[in-house]
């Protein structure tokens, strides 16, 4: 039997309302025709997580996947839908403020230059959480912290250290040390490793699965890169402007992509050993977020379009073997795009 869900996206979506700048407003004031636009961040996503499972987000930059991930963690609340963890609302809007309702979802954010406070001691940056919400007593906080911070690798003799005394990678990790000090069910990883040189990004990955056999850790790993959730992921999530065009076990995915959008995906990587060689870049820009192409919003860009395709949005449903948990969003499974 499948273990149950621990975190149960449920039908969220996230609109941001871009104000009017200071132009704007005078352009509007004096006449001219201006209203704060939408930004459609995530639209209809439903995602289930299970306990001891992890799940790579991928898409291109703007795809909505850190703000997936942070109504994921509590940090957003949804537009529309809502996120389950253990069956109760990760958050609650209270007036204009979100209140994060538990802290047993913990967030690592891309850049750990700005994640970590530069004024205080990675000790106390590891420490002030599990001593706040009463993990740990505050006479056991150095030790509790000195554990941790071996447990990702760094000489817990440099606790009384500052952020800036770190490299990049040694702040990742004192990141993740902060957020595993809370002791939390379920990880969400925003890009934890864009941000470094190529050789320590496998360091970090190492140390990341090492984590995750150790401590059977569950968690969401955002990259914009599929060579980087390959390693690290049972099951692959694809975003495109919002949203999920595509779910697949990883060896599935990796073996034979569904959905053209992952296909094109795949042709824009550069492979080792074959250099930039067949490197096909993803025709056409972005479509802004603001204004998504009606129907399926991979249209404009997707070699295999049809008449179908600028009319009708794709559902998100099953494709491939039954009971192979393949999912995919394309009029190409379902009789075509004309
Ligand atoms: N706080 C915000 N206010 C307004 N727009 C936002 C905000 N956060 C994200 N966006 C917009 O939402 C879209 C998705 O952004 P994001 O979730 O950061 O994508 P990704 O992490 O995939 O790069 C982008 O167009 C971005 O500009
Ligand atoms: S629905 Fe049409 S445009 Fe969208 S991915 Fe499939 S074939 Fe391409
Ligand atoms: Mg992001």
């Amino acid at each position: 039997m499948t273990a149950p869900a621990l975190l149960d996206i449920q039908q969220v979506s996230k609109r941001f309302v871009k104000p009017l700048n200071l132009g704007e407003r005078i352009s509007a004031w004096l006449g001219a025709q201006a209203a704060a636009q939408t930004v459609r961040a995530v639209t209809g996503v439903s995602l289930s997580v299970r306990k001891g499972e992890v799940v790579g987000l991928v898409g291109e930059s703007g795809c909505g996947k850190s703000t997936l991930g942070r109504m994921a963690s509590g940090i957003y609340t949804p537009s529309d839908g809502q996120v389950l963890f253990d069956g109760s609302p990760v958050a609650r809007q209270q007036g204009r403020r979100t209140v994060k309702q538990t802290t047993r979802v913990q967030m690592v954010h891309q850049d750990p230059f700005s994640s970590l406070n530069p004024r205080m001691r990675v000790g106390d940056t590891v420490g002030e959480g599990p001593v706040t919400h009463g993990l740990v007593p505050a006479r056991e906080a150095d030790a509790y912290v000195a554990r941790w911070l071996d447990r990702v690798g760094l000489d817990s003799g440099l606790r009384r250290r500052f952020p800036h005394q770190f490299s990049g990678g040694q702040r990742q990790r004192i990141a993740i040390a902060r957020a595993l000090a809370m002791q939390p069910d379920l990880l969400v990883l925003d890009e934890p490793v864009a941000s470094l040189d190529v050789s320590i990004q496998a360091q970090v990955l190492n140390l990341f699965m090492d984590l995750r056999r150790d401590l059977n850790l569950t968690a969401i790993f955002i990259s914009h890169d599929l060579g980087v959730v390959r390693h690290v992921s049972d099951r692959v999530v694809i975003m495109y402007l919002g949203r999920i065009v595509e779910v697949a076990p990883t060896p599935a995915l990796y073996a034979a992509p569904k959905h053209p959008y992952t296909r094109a995906l795949f042709d824009s990587v550069p492979r080792v050993g074959v250099g930039r060689q067949g490197f096909v870049p993803i025709a056409g820009e972005i479509p802004s977020p603001l204004a998504p192409p009606p129907g399926c919003h991979f249209h404009p860009r997707c070699a295999m379009a049809g008449p179908r395709c600028s009319r009708e949005a794709p559902e998100l449903l099953p494709v491939g073997a039954v009971g192979e948990g393949r999912l995919a969003a394309c009029h190409l499974h379902t009789g075509g795009t004309d």
